[in-house]
């Protein structure tokens, strides 16, 4: 088999072990993206579904907000567990920077990039020994450092903890097609969940150009959903953070348990 072939071969059974980390309750369209960087480590990102349909999270732009947050735009190659669909070809081709060359359905190149035999996901869990709300709105100020913000200049930061010590970061990523710019909270949320961690009770927010600065409702919907019993930290710059649980962000919010396919008869 030729090289190209072998690698290829490669991605597609590893995107397939990262479906099963989808949250599409819904749906049940367990669906990945592995994101290929230049050095053969790679990215994953996974379906993340919600009550409010349109607020899903499809796997190719959960993989993209992860990478782009981390400042990762050394793409090589991009491949799918499905079909690209008409709108993910379309957030790929508006990227600047980027000519791609789809080879069948499911793999996108670089055009001019090599093809590096994959090795690693790209370990991007800290962990934090001694966390307090002082720190976490910290590491959370700092992810908005890399925020993609061509369209608004505002940047937001996002961290996630884990009572284990696990720590998970997201910036707000933009697209020239707003529709497809994704929040800080929601690229951290989601992250997390390509990154097969579990259900957080602290999430962090600082928006360093508005001090005490909160969710917006598209993110409290999905933080609500996702992380239901979470407390949400918000930065307040000099002051100290203040917080508000998950389920006041959001009174009367709208739940989905009985459109879940386990619940339907
Ligand atoms: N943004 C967030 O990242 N989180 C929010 O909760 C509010 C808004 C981003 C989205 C967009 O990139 C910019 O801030 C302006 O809305």
């Amino acid at each position: 088999m030729d090289p190209f072939q072998n690698v290829a071969n490669n991605l597609l059974q590893k995107v397939l072990t990262y479906t099963e980390r989808s949250y599409a309750p819904y749906s049940g369209r367990m669906e990945a993206v592995i994101i290929l960087l230049e050095d053969g480590s790679f990215i994953p990102g996974v379906r993340v579904e919600n009550a409010s349909f349109q607020l899903s999270i499809s796997a190719l732009l959960n993989a993209f907000t992860t990478a782009f947050s981390l400042g990762r735009k050394d793409i090589s190659a991009v491949i799918s567990s499905v079909p690209f669909s008409e709108s993910e070809l379309a957030y790929t081709s508006a990227l600047s920077g980027y000519s791609w060359e789809l080879v069948g359905s499911q793999l996108l190149l670089v055009a001019g990039a090599h093809l590096p035999v994959p090795t690693e996901a790209v370990e991007i869990i800290k962990h934090v020994d001694h966390f307090d709300p002082q720190r976490g709105v910290e590491l959370a100020r700092t992810a908005s450092h890399h925020a993609l913000i061509p369209q608004s200049n505002f940047p937001v930061g996002c961290a996630i903890a884990f009572p284990s010590g696990e720590v998970i970061t997201g910036a707000n990523v933009e697209h020239s097609d707003w529709s497809q710019i994704l929040c800080a909270e929601r690229n951290a949320l989601s992250t997390a969940i390509s990154y097969g961690l579990g259900e957080t009770k602290a999430i962090y927010v600082s928006c360093p150009k508005l001090p005490g600065g909160t969710p917006c409702g598209a993110c409290r919907q999905v933080i609500v959903e996702l992380a239901p019993h979470a407390t949400v930290w918000m930065d307040l710059g000099s002051d100290a953070p203040a917080s508000m649980m998950a389920t006041e962000l959001l009174p009367g919010h709208f739940s989905g348990d009985v459109l879940k396919r386990t619940q339907k008869s």
